[in-house]
């Protein structure tokens, strides 16, 4: 009896294990700590070396947090020319989640005057594969919110199944 129960324990650790890995979707934080800002003359580059060393899967998030500035998804081509005036997204409240729906390049710009040239903007690419990937490797500033949850569960239900073994 004991051990029907804790098999049976196992086999819904795994699945619902295993369903949770399917769908777990990330949060990164554009910026890190420091947010959406102006990048300083000597690291223009800092988004996008940020985004290029991140692995952005369709269903993630990226989180801009800034203060008087904005946040815009634009074209390639405006992206290019730090063209702010018909943007496909925008935001100004200071504290933006936008979510990666699709696979493909999504292309960021700050709207407020000037910033973009001075490096504020951002390109993510959506991976297409959705197969199991190596979130955990890539480098820079997210909430790895899922696995730990993931973590959380399969521990619990360790524990349920010890306890179900020790009182049946
Ligand atoms: C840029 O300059 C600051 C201060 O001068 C320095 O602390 C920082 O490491 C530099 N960053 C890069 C990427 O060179
Ligand atoms: C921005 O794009 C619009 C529409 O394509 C164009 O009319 C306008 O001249 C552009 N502005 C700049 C500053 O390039």
């Amino acid at each position: 009896m004991a051990s029907f129960i804790s098999q049976v324990v196992l086999l819904l650790t795994i699945f619902f294990g295993l369903q949770s890995f399917s769908v777990a979707s990330f949060n990164f934080q554009v910026g890190g700590t420091k947010g959406w800002i102006v990048p300083p003359p000597n690291d223009t580059d800092t988004y996008n070396d940020w985004a290029s060393n991140n692995r952005f899967r369709v269903g993630d998030s990226i989180h801009f947090r800034y203060k008087k500035d904005s946040v815009m998804e634009v074209s390639g081509g405006d992206y290019k020319d730090c063209n702010a005036t018909h943007p496909t997204f925008f935001s100004n409240n200071g504290n933006t989640l936008f979510r990666l729906d699709h696979s493909g390049t999504f292309y960021f710009i700050s709207g407020a005057s000037g910033h973009c040239e001075k490096g504020q903007k951002m390109i993510v690419r959506v991976m297409v594969d959705e197969s199991l990937h190596d979130h955990a490797k890539s480098s820079g500033y997210h909430d790895a919110i899922s696995p730990i949850g993931v973590f959380e569960m399969v521990l619990l239900l360790f524990v349920l199944e010890c306890v179900a073994s020790y009182v049946i």
